[in-house]
C-alpha cells in the first residue's frame, strides 16, 4: 500500500472538516444555503465563545482603563448620516457584459470578468449597508440600517460612559456584536461574510498623545494573537498608505494573517482622530467635549480604533491550529489549539461500554463537567475516539479502563505529544487544571505515574 503523506491546509478541507466535526454549517443548508451566512455547530459555538472570552477578559476584565457595553444593533438613521455611512460606505462595483456576474472592483486583478473573461462595466459606488423599515410602512421615514460596525453605539454614547463609569481619559469603550454588510462578493468560508460579529473597541486619548496610544495597541493586539498560540511567522502588520485610507480615518494598520487564500487582513487599527465624536456634536447639537479637571482644559479626545472580526479570527485560529501528521500508515489530523481556545477541554473514555465500567467514568465525567467543557464518548474504538478527539482539538483524553475499577486511576492522554500518565482519580481534576494552564504532562501528583511515551 502507498504510504500516506501528510498533506498542507486549504480551504476545501477545512470547510469539508467544520462541516464533518460541527464546528460551522453553511446557513439554511437545506435550501442550498444563503450566500455569505455561516451557522456555528456544537463545537463551533464553543469555540466562537472561547475566542470572544479570551479577548473580552484581556481587553476588559484585565485593564482598568476600559469599559465593556452592548448597544443596539438598529440606531437611528442620523447616525448613519453623520457618521459618512450613508454617503460613503461604498465599495466599488463592476459587472460582467456577458455572464452579469458582479464583483468588487477591489479585488480584481485583471479588468475582465474572473469567471468568464468577459468585459467589465464602468464602476458604480454601491452602499453596503443593509437597508430595513421600522414599523409596518415601507417609506423613507421609516427606513433604518442594520449596523456594519458597533463603533457608532460607543462614539454616541461617549457621554453616557463618562458620567456613569468615573474612568478619565485615556480610557476605553469595547463592544462585541452582530454586524451586517451587503459584500458585493463573499468568500473564502467565514474569511467576507454578510452577517458576521465584531469585536473592537474605541480607546479615549488626548489628541497629541494619538500616535503613542496607536503604536502601543498595534503592539498590544500581535501580542494577543501570540499568546493564544498564533505562529509568528503567519501574522504581519501592513502599514495603509495614506490614499486607501477609510473616510474616518488618519492612520490604519492592519494586522494580516497567513490565510490558504493569502495574507489578508485580520485586524485593523485605526487612528480615527476626533473626527466621529466632532460628527455627532455637529449633528445632535449636543457637546462631546472631555473635561480635563487635572490639566482644566476641555477638549474633544482622539480615538485609537482596534476591531476585527470574530470569524476572521476563528478562521485564522482553525487555520493556525491544523496540522497533519504521520501515524504509523494513517495520517493524524489534529486542532493544536491553545488550551484557552480549545471548544471541549477534556474528554472522558471508558474503555467499553461494560455497566460497572461505565458507571465508574460518568462519575469521573460528572466531576470534571463543572470544571471545564467536558466531552462523555463511549462509541467505537479507543483509537477513532481519539483521533475524533484530536479532529475537535481537545487537548486531554481522560480513558477509564478496567484497571481504573481496581486502583482507583485514570490515563491523561494529552493531544500534542500523545503520551500519557496516570493519576489518582481523585487527583484528576486539579491535574488537568494545572495541564490546562501550561504544566508539563510529567508534573506528576501524588501517586501519579508515566503511562506510556
Ligand atoms: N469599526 C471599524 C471597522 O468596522 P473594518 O476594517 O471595516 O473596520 C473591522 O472592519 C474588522 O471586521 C475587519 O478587520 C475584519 O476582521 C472584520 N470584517 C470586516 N468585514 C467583514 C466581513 N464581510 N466578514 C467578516 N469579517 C469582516
Amino acid at each position: 500500500m502507498p504510504e500516506k503523506k501528510p498533506g498542507k491546509l486549504n480551504m476545501e478541507k477545512l470547510v469539508s472538516l467544520c462541516q464533518r466535526r460541527g464546528f460551522i454549517f453553511p446557513s439554511s443548508d437545506i435550501y442550498g444555503g444563503l450566500s455569505g451566512c455561516w451557522d456555528y455547530g456544537p463545537v463551533g459555538i464553543e469555540l466562537k465563545r472561547n475566542v470572544k472570552e479570551a479577548w473580552w477578559r484581556s481587553i476588559v476584565q484585565e485593564r482598568d482603563d476600559m469599559v465593556g457595553m452592548d448597544t443596539s444593533i438598529l440606531m437611528n438613521s442620523k447616525v448613519w448620516e453623520a457618521s459618512g455611512h450613508v454617503t460613503n460606505f461604498s465599495d466599488p462595483l463592476v459587472e460582467c457584459k456577458e455572464c452579469h456576474l458582479r464583483w468588487k472592483a477591489d479585488d480584481l486583478k485583471e479588468n475582465k470578468c474572473p469567471s468568464c473573461g468577459g468585459a467589465l462595466t464602468e464602476e458604480r459606488m454601491f452602499n453596503t449597508m443593509f437597508k430595513t423599515f421600522i414599523g409596518p410602512v415601507e417609506e423613507d421615514a421609516a427606513v433604518v440600517y442594520l449596523r456594519p460596525e458597533t463603533a457608532q453605539g460607543m462614539f454616541v454614547n461617549f457621554q453616557n460612559i463618562v458620567s456613569t463609569s468615573r474612568k478619565r481619559i485615556p480610557f476605553g469603550i469595547a463592544q462585541q456584536g452582530r454586524s451586517f454588510r451587503n459584500e458585493i462578493t463573499t468568500g473564502n468560508f467565514i474569511f467576507r461574510s454578510r452577517e458576521f460579529e465584531i469585536m473592537e473597541f474605541e480607546y479615549f486619548v488626548k489628541p497629541d498623545t494619538d500616535a503613542k496610544w496607536f503604536d502601543y495597541w498595534v503592539e498590544e493586539r500581535l501580542n494577543w494573537y501570540l499568546k493564544l498560540g498564533i505562529k509568528k511567522e503567519n501574522l504581519k502588520p501592513y502599514e495603509h498608505p495614506e490614499e486607501k485610507l477609510a473616510h474616518y480615518a488618519r492612520s490604519c494598520t492592519d494586522i494580516t494573517y497567513n490565510y490558504p487564500h493569502g495574507w489578508s487582513e485580520l485586524e485593523g487599527i485605526a487612528n480615527r482622530t476626533d473626527f466621529d465624536l466632532k460628527q455627532h456634536a455637529a449633528a445632535s447639537g449636543k457637546s462631546m467635549e472631555y473635561f480635563d479637571d487635572e490639566n482644566k482644559e476641555h477638549y474633544i479626545p482622539y480615538i485609537v480604533e482596534p476591531s476585527l472580526g470574530v470569524d476572521r479570527a476563528i478562521l485564522a485560529f482553525l487555520c493556525d491550529a491544523y496540522e497533519e501528521e504521520p501515524d504509523k500508515d494513517e495520517i493524524r489530523v489534529v486542532f493544536h489549539f491553545h488550551p484557552d481556545i480549545a471548544p471541549i477541554k477534556v474528554a472522558v473514555l471508558p474503555l467499553s461500554r461494560k455497566e460497572n465500567l461505565a458507571a465508574f467514568a460518568k462519575d469521573v465525567y460528572k466531576t470534571l463537567r463543572p470544571c471545564f467543557t467536558t466531552q462523555y464518548d463511549d462509541t467505537q474504538s479507543i483509537g477513532r475516539r481519539y483521533r475524533r478527539q484530536d479532529e475537535l482539538g481537545t487537548p486531554y483524553c481522560v480513558t477509564i479502563d478496567f484497571q481504573s475499577l481496581e486502583d482507583n486511576m485514570a490515563t491523561i492522554r494529552e493531544r500534542d505529544s500523545m503520551k500519557q500518565i496516570r493519576v489518582p482519580v481523585a487527583a484528576l481534576k486539579d491535574t488537568l487544571l494545572a495541564k490546562l494552564a501550561g504544566e508539563d504532562l510529567f508534573v506528576l501528583p501524588e501517586g501519579g505515574q508515566i503511562w506510556k511515551e
